[in-house]
């Protein structure tokens, strides 16, 4: 697996790093609050694993599957809901945990969702941040990394499916996507 890979951006050592600070930036944030976390499957697990392991804060975990790429490494412009949330939103402070934001609509139309219960306040939360790559304005409250616009796997990331367990994060040679 590890022969796929053209280039490691991320090692796991800056990836843990970055980590604890996203965590103390969130414990001070919400401060004497409780949120609802919610995280995009598949995509977002491992990032969120690493996370929730970072924060004091109380929290209750949640999921919601957003229609993915299938195989191909162009995003689909208007993603669809396919597995909601089982938490009642109505009142609480919702953070939104995502792998990468690339275009921007798979976060937009999450936000949309939530906002639509009545949460107290939605914030946002990216491992990976393209902003190259944005076709909208949506803007993360915290991301872990800003890369340039390069398809990336690991760290939860996939290519067709694989990848996700490496513990860092890397670019694939082009002889893969062939
Ligand atoms: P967006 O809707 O274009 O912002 O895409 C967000 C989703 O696309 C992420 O949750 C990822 O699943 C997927 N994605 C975007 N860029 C990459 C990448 O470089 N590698 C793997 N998945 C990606
Ligand atoms: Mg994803």
């Amino acid at each position: 697996m590890k022969n796929d890979l053209k280039q490691i951006l991320l090692t796991e050592e800056q990836i843990s790093l970055r980590i604890s600070e996203l965590g103390l930036e969130i414990d001070r944030h919400y401060e004497g609050k409780e949120i609802l976390l919610v995280t995009l499957l598949d995509g977002a697990i491992v990032f969120t694993a690493d996370l929730i392991r970072n924060l004091s804060i109380p929290l209750r975990l949640d999921c919601i599957r957003v229609s993915s790429y299938g195989d191909s490494t162009d995003p689909e412009t208007a993603p669809r809901i396919l597995s909601s949330l089982k938490s009642e939103v109505g009142g609480r402070h919702v953070l939104l945990v995502d792998d990468i934001l690339d275009t921007g609509n798979t976060m937009k139309r999450v936000h949309d969702e939530v906002l639509a219960r009545d949460p107290a306040s939605v914030q946002s939360c990216v491992f990976l941040d393209k902003p190259e790559r944005r076709q909208n304005d949506f803007k993360a409250d915290w991301s872990g990394f800003s890369i340039p616009d390069e398809f990336v796997v690991g760290y939860g990331l996939d290519y067709a499916g694989q990848y996700r367990q490496l513990p860092f994060v890397g670019t694939l040679k082009p002889s893969v996507y062939e």
